[in-house]
């Protein structure tokens, strides 16, 4: 049955006290909005459609690098969780089911919103449902055995209703006409004066429909809506991702000073040193290691490379098998072919490093001429000796070697040895009659 997942993601946050909008801010390297946008693909949905308001304009770019394929519509005003499904009625498809999500909570499993969905063929309406050690301010189901019968905001329930400690964790599927007409019946006659989505359970069953609850864990309904909530949310976002590293078999030798992002890979037998950081889109095979105090985001260590310590690994950065990358070295956007050694204080930007190239210490590839970019090509078994300058755009052939301390601006053919600095001249005894005559100019002082 097809399927439209709406992401409500227009609220202010105000409690964030932020320029930004809420969902824009970062959980695991990545925005709090693809949280909920990755544990919502894992339903394979057919339409993705984005509720954007407050920095509309943010996080529909934002909507668009992370799922090119999603649709953002604007709730122009925020008048209330039923009012922003609304806005999505003709981004979604019109048959099918619709799973509802907050952009503002990051937690859910792909296995919860299984059952959800699974529960569709019991219900008409699916709200997926906790219970809450302290309920606080949350909406409370109020339910009959499996049914329920209706969802009471805080603000509007009694005190009997606020005593229930089954809450609203927001998400809701449905089939979509059934969904949408009932929205349509919603009002905002509330003590909120906001149109809630929660009303559609009552209306549902007022009109003989059926709505029930599925259950899940209260850690993972949680909602960010302050910093310190964020700061709570990466601590245990964090220790979740570690458990499941070590668990898939990955050596942390200090795991609890290990930063991950929302996709990182690593594989098995994988080392990673202390106090790694992670960026978004970083993949590590099996058996590679990544030494202390690296910093890696959009690259992927193959098989047998090993990382650092202190290398920092940009985007476009693919080390080929058993490359080794050593300390003080930056890469970006460089491919380095099989057995490569990078040892140390090495920039190498838009490159290409053929197998079994050596880089010397303190090689860099100039890529940048303060407006364009230019590309390095390197070939197979080359030497690039310590500290060479490589003036981009410029090849250096297989097997050639350039000398230390150069500065290639011309192509280097294969084999060939390019050396390009002042030639070394010595002059006997000048050093000596040099200091000399310092000394005793100071002498004379
Ligand atoms: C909502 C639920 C409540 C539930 C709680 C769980 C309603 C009426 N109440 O309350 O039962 O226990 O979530 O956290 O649905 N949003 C929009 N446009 C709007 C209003 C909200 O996009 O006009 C978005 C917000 O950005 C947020 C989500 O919807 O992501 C929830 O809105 P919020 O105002 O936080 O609802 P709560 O009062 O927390
Ligand atoms: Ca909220």
């Amino acid at each position: 049955m097809a399927l439209s997942l709406i992401v409500l993601a227009a609220g202010q946050g105000t409690r964030m006290n932020s320029e930004r909008p809420k969902v824009l801010h970062p959980l695991g390297g990545v925005p709090l909005l693809a949280h909920a946008l990755a544990a919502g693909r894992a339903l394979e949905p057919d339409r993705v459609v984005v509720v954007a308001g407050h920095g509309a304009p943010e996080v529909t770019a934002a909507a668009a690098e992370l799922d090119p394929e999603a649709q953002v519509v604007i709730q122009a005003e925020r008048l209330g969780t039923a009012h922003a499904v609304a806005q999505a009625r003709d981004a979604a498809l019109p048959r099918g089911d619709v799973v509802v999500l907050y952009g503002d909570t990051p937690f859910l499993t792909p296995e919860t919103l299984e059952r959800l969905r699974a529960a569709r063929s019991r219900f008409d309406v699916v709200v997926l449902g906790f219970r809450a050690l302290d309920p606080g301010r949350y909406g409370r189901l109020v339910t009959s055995g499996d049914d329920l019968l209706a969802i009471v905001e805080w603000k509007d329930a009694s005190d009997e209703e606020r005593r229930i400690d089954l809450c609203n964790s927001g998400v809701m599927a449905a089939d979509a006409a059934t969904l949408f007409a009932l929205i349509d019946a919603v009002d905002n006659a509330n003590a909120a004066g906001e149109y809630y989505l929660t009303d559609v359970a009552g209306i549902a069953r007022a009109r003989g429909l059926t709505a029930g609850v599925v259950l899940c864990d209260e850690a993972e309904t949680l909602g960010i809506n302050t910093r310190a909530e964020l700061v709570a949310a990466e601590a245990a976002f964090q220790a979740r991702r570690r458990a499941e590293m070590i668990d898939l078999g990955v050596t942390l030798t200090a795991p609890d000073t290990v930063i991950f992002a929302l996709d990182t890979v690593v594989g098995r037998d994988a080392i990673i040193g202390p106090n790694v950081v992670f960026g978004p889109g970083v993949t590590v095979e099996s058996g590679a290691e990544i030494r202390a105090f690296c910093h890696l985001e959009g690259c992927h260590v193959s098989r047998g490379a090993t990382v650092g310590p202190f290398a920092r690994l940009r985007p476009g950065a693919e080390l080929a098998e058993d490359v080794h990358v050593g300390n003080f070295v930056e890469l970006k956007n460089a491919i380095l072919d099989e057995g490569v050694k990078v040892g140390h204080l090495t920039y190498l930007g838009d490159a290409h490093v053929g197998e079994h190239t050596n880089i010397g210490a303190g090689t860099v590839t100039c890529n940048y001429d303060g407006v364009m970019k230019h590309r390095t090509t390197i070939g197979k078994r080359a030497f690039i000796g310590s500290d060479t300058m490589l003036v981009a755009p410029v090849t250096v052939g297989d097997d050639a070697l350039t000398a230390s301390g150069s500065v290639i601006t011309e192509d280097v053919p294969p084999e060939a040895l390019a050396v390009a600095r002042g030639r070394q001249v010595n002059k006997p005894g000048l050093a000596a009659r040099l200091m000399a005559r310092l000394r005793a100019l100071k002498a004379a002082k």
